[in-house]
């Protein structure tokens, strides 16, 4: 399938296809969704939990997600790839903002970049977009900023809250974002958006009336264990597959059921005996 681009991704939302998208924070992963067909993949700063078990996103570092995005890279050369920027990496100043912009262009060749805010982050999207950088907003729910909201809670849920989701979300097209991501709000309101904007609105957790989903895989696959939001659907359990693989090996191992024949290397024809006179000399 040819690598689509934010053309194509826009043509997506005229026609009405879904627009498909998923994390990946590695290389084998990253083929596996190419291979699936994926239409985006997001390096998020999710990473933070989902590979090195942080608590939350606040910990992680720009070289992380770059480390990440390039290795993502390498496994999807022909899938869409947005780059995450971390807490830290573009609220000081615009100028921050377009350095670390640029840097996952330079670094990691993805295709955009992700950052989360409304209203409030509107001069960095100028500035990213100035620096010809493609970007994608987030709005609702945005955990770098889940101590302010009380909590990973869904926003929206009142109209007072639903107005300032739609405000948000107003700003950001006004200020040229070519992709809307709206996280956890309900339905009503992520549909609202995506009637009244003419740029790909992407939801988790904003059900159905959007114009494509994004999960995190590691709760697709079943490897993030610490807790499961309401909007996940589980189609795998690796960490029950893995774990199951791996008692087998222990256990293999102490029974010295492992290795068998077939895993050995045998020396070559004649070099047996002349090994075993050796040995005994
Ligand atoms: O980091 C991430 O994976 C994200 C999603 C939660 C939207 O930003």
């Amino acid at each position: 399938m040819p690598k689509k681009g934010l053309f194509d991704l826009h043509e997506m939302k005229r026609a009405g296809e879904q627009i498909t998208w998923l994390t990946a924070y590695d290389y084998p992963t990253a083929t596996f969704e190419e291979a699936a067909g994926i239409d985006m993949i997001l390096v998020g700063d999710s990473l933070g939990m989902c590979v090195y078990g942080y608590p939350g996103t606040v910990p992680v570092t720009m070289d992380q997600c770059i480390v990440h995005s390039e290795a993502v890279r390498r496994g999807a050369p022909g899938t869409f790839i947005i780059g995450d920027m971390p807490l830290g990496s573009y609220q000081a100043s615009d100028e921050d903002a377009v350095t670390n912009a640029i840097r996952f262009l330079k670094e990691a060749n993805v295709d955009a970049i992700k950052l989360e805010g409304g209203v409030r982050t509107v001069s960095r999207v100028r500035a990213i977009l100035d620096a010809g950088v493609a970007v994608c907003g987030h709005i609702g729910l945005t955990p770098q900023s889940s101590g302010q909201l009380g909590g990973h809670k869904a926003q929206g849920r009142t109209l007072e809250s639903a107005k300032l989701v739609v405000e948000d979300a107003r700003a950001l097209y006004e200020a040229g974002v070519q992709l809307l991501l709206v996280e956890a709000v309900p339905p009503e309101v992520a549909g609202f958006i995506r009637a009244e904007l003419p740029i790909p609105v992407l939801g988790i957790g904003a059900g159905s009336d959007v114009d494509g989903q994004l999960l995190i895989v590691s709760d697709v696959l079943g490897t993030f264990q610490a807790f499961t939001p309401k909007f996940v659907k589980k189609y795998a359990d690796l960490a029950g597959v893995s774990t199951a693989a791996l008692t087998e090996y222990v256990n293999d191992v102490r029974g010295s059921a492992f290795p068998e024949e077939q895993h050995c290397y045998r020396m070559l024809e004649g070099e047996q005996e002349k090994f075993a006179d050796w040995a005994k000399s």
